[in-house]
């Protein structure tokens, strides 16, 4: 037995007895010859003390005791002499005299220290094992272990069945690239690795299985972002006979479970439901955070007769003016409104600096104040409630495009604003009612979900009618504190239906036959009508952990030029290797740049 307690446990009551520890050298500490150290296992610290009188040769061996060595320790517990107790630590009133120690395998010097907080997330990368010792990192790994074993637990007890699908796959659209794996067997032909097990949950609802659920690996192969991840892990969820409200409900009991195994929190549900175009509409985004206000107002009534050519001209045309009041925030720096603008112009401003109106010392500083009569300024002050200090941010333009670059500068001054930090709020809501359909910039319709999404029954004849633009899915995301969760839907089960949906979205009879015969197939047999969701557990388990960033709770993350730092993957593969897959590169070797260095594309 390599140890009797683990380095969290011993307290006064355990004074006198004997006891066998087994850890890492946390710290080492010499007091006029006596070594002190803290012994580290995964629970927490023990305080253990060398004497010479108790065992000079343990004593002698202490010495050369050095940081992360891992080590056996025997010895005595004994109470801390008075005034030298440490009440930080759930073993700080005790410590261990050491009677026997041996060293089971000695550390090199390690290439950072684990008790500081390391700005180079590189080498945290590369030595990520030495990374997850820190205590944070494996309080996050453990958070997450107790979040997803919640999330087994509520499903099962709930009546729902774990499957395990194919990594081995076709394409599923999600709307990002394959990773894609040659079939050696089959020369020229690839599987996909797949972005969601979309069609083998619907397919399972197909097999009667009525309630599905997985902890799923998906795959992307998309930009990344600090909640985004090529690899990740959804809770993935189907279900038969059920229509949006079940799954709302369901879902809302798994996240208030989740929550509370990860941080004691207890959830109200149900949440705030809002429509994707109130969403839109208020805040810009379709994941809105409602933590705040600072909420896009309709400046309509303020200049329905107004003589200022780009606003006449604008709602004349069926656009809209709107305007956000960031209240108190007129000190905005230079620096700051560069940063607006230029984000503005990114979200699709087609000028280069946003429109303000600035209230300081009781003057209205702004190049447009002068354009506008006293009524329509009477009416801009009452509507925005613009006080001294505020700065009003206008666009005018098309509806959504105009929602999107205020909703970008909205959450941009909050986080210039710091409207946010320290909130322990947890706004979780709905998202409903989203098109079904988004026109791309070609002309062509894309899902906005996915193709399986059912369009909602009472605007089938929208569809029919080729009004691609008004038609709602049955789709729901659930968000929280701005962040998408998940997201899922009510499907396709009709066989036509969703052949019809297919060729809305530009996929050929023959296509259609090539990717997806499988699932229009097997919607003649007797499909029922299913829907579900999927939840992202590294974003949940990022937002319990109070993380800015996903790689935070993944154990092996990549970077952000997606590689593995610490095996140095993807790799190049020899020429015998790719032989055998029918396979030739066109890359050609990019100069050494360091880690993460990618083959040009082909
Ligand atoms: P969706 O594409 O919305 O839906 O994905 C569901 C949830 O997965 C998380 N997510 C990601 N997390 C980390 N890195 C990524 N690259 C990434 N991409 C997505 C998000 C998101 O809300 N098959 C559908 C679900 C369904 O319809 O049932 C799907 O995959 O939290």
């Amino acid at each position: 037995m390599y140890r009797t307690h683990h380095c969290n446990e011993l307290r006064k009551a355990h004074i006198g007895q004997s006891v066998t520890l087994a850890g890492w050298v946390h710290t080492v500490r010499d007091q006029g010859g006596v070594i002190f150290l803290d012994l580290r296992d995964r629970e927490g610290l023990t305080q253990v003390v060398f004497r010479t009188e108790e065992n000079a040769d343990a004593a002698s061996l202490s010495h050369k005791l050095r940081d992360e060595d891992v080590i056996q320790v025997t010895g005595r517990v004994d109470a801390r002499l008075s005034g030298t107790e440490n009440d930080k630590l759930g073993t700080g009133d005790i410590e261990v005299v050491c009677t026997a120690v041996s060293i089971l395998n000695k550390a090199d010097v390690l290439p950072f220290q684990l008790d500081r907080e390391l700005s180079n997330e590189d080498l945290r990368m590369q030595y990520r094992y030495l990374d997850l010792r820190r205590p944070r990192m494996n309080k996050n790994i453990r958070q997450r272990h107790k979040i997803t074993a919640a999330a087994r637990n509520y499903l099962d007890a709930s009546g729902f069945i774990e499957v395990e699908t194919p990594i081995l796959s076709n394409p599923t659209p999600e709307g990002a690239r394959d990773f894609l794996v040659p079939a050696r067997l089959s020369p020229g032909h690839f599987f996909a690795l797949p972005q969601a097990p979309q069609q083998y949950k619907q397919l399972l609802m197909v097999a009667g299985l009525e309630k599905y659920f997985q902890i799923a690996r998906c795959f992307r192969d998309e930009d990344l972002r600090a909640d985004r991840q090529p690899e990740f892990t959804q809770i993935d969820i189907e279900a038969s006979f059920v229509g949006q409200d079940d799954i709302i409900k369901l879902v809302e009991g798994l996240l208030v479970s989740m929550f509370k195994a990860g941080m004691e929190r207890d959830v109200p549900a149900p949440f705030q439901r809002m429509t994707w175009h109130h969403a839109m509409d208020q805040y810009g985004i379709d994941k809105p955070d409602t933590r705040f206000g600072m909420t896009l107002i309709d400046l309509a009534s303020v200049f329905a007769g107004t003589e200022f050519k780009i606003f006449k001209s604008t709602l004349e045309n069926g656009g809209v003016v709107k305007a956000i009041n960031a209240k108190g925030f007129a000190g905005i720096t230079t620096g700051q409104m560069n940063r607006l603008n230029e984000l503005a112009v990114q979200a699709g401003l087609p000028v280069k600096t946003l429109a303000f109106i600035k209230c300081e010392n009781g003057e209205y500083k702004s190049p447009l104040w002068k354009f506008f009569t006293d009524t329509e300024k009477a009416a801009l002050i009452s509507t925005l409630n613009i006080e001294e200090g505020d700065i009003v941010f206008f666009v005018a333009g098309e509806w959504e495009s105009t929602c999107t670059i205020l909703g970008r500068t909205r959450l941009e001054i909050a986080d210039m604003m710091d409207l946010t930090k320290g909130s322990t709020d947890l706004n979780f809501l709905w998202v409903v009612d989203f098109p079904l359909l988004a026109k791309t910039d070609d002309g062509s319709w894309t899902a906005v979900h996915h193709p399986f999404t059912r369009p909602n029954s009472d605007d089938i004849a929208l569809l029919d009618a080729g009004d691609y633009a008004k038609v709602r899915a049955v789709a729901y995301d659930v968000v929280l504190n701005g962040y998408e969760l998940g997201g899922g839907s009510i499907r396709i089960h009709e066989k036509d239906l969703q052949a019809k949906m297919f060729s809305v979205l530009g996929v050929s009879e023959e296509e259609q036959q090539i990717k997806f015969s499988h699932i229009l197939d097997a919607f003649r047999f007797g499909a029922p009508p299913h829907g579900g969701l999927a939840l992202g557990l590294d974003r949940i388990a990022m937002l319990i952990a109070g993380e800015s960033s996903i790689r935070e709770v993944i154990a092996f993350p990549k970077n952000n030029k997606a590689c593995d730092l610490m095996t140095d993957s993807p790799t190049k593969v020899d020429f015998k290797q790719l032989r055998e897959l029918y396979i030739q590169t066109t890359a050609k070797e990019k100069k050494a740049e360091g880690p993460g260095s990618a083959p040009e594309s082909k």
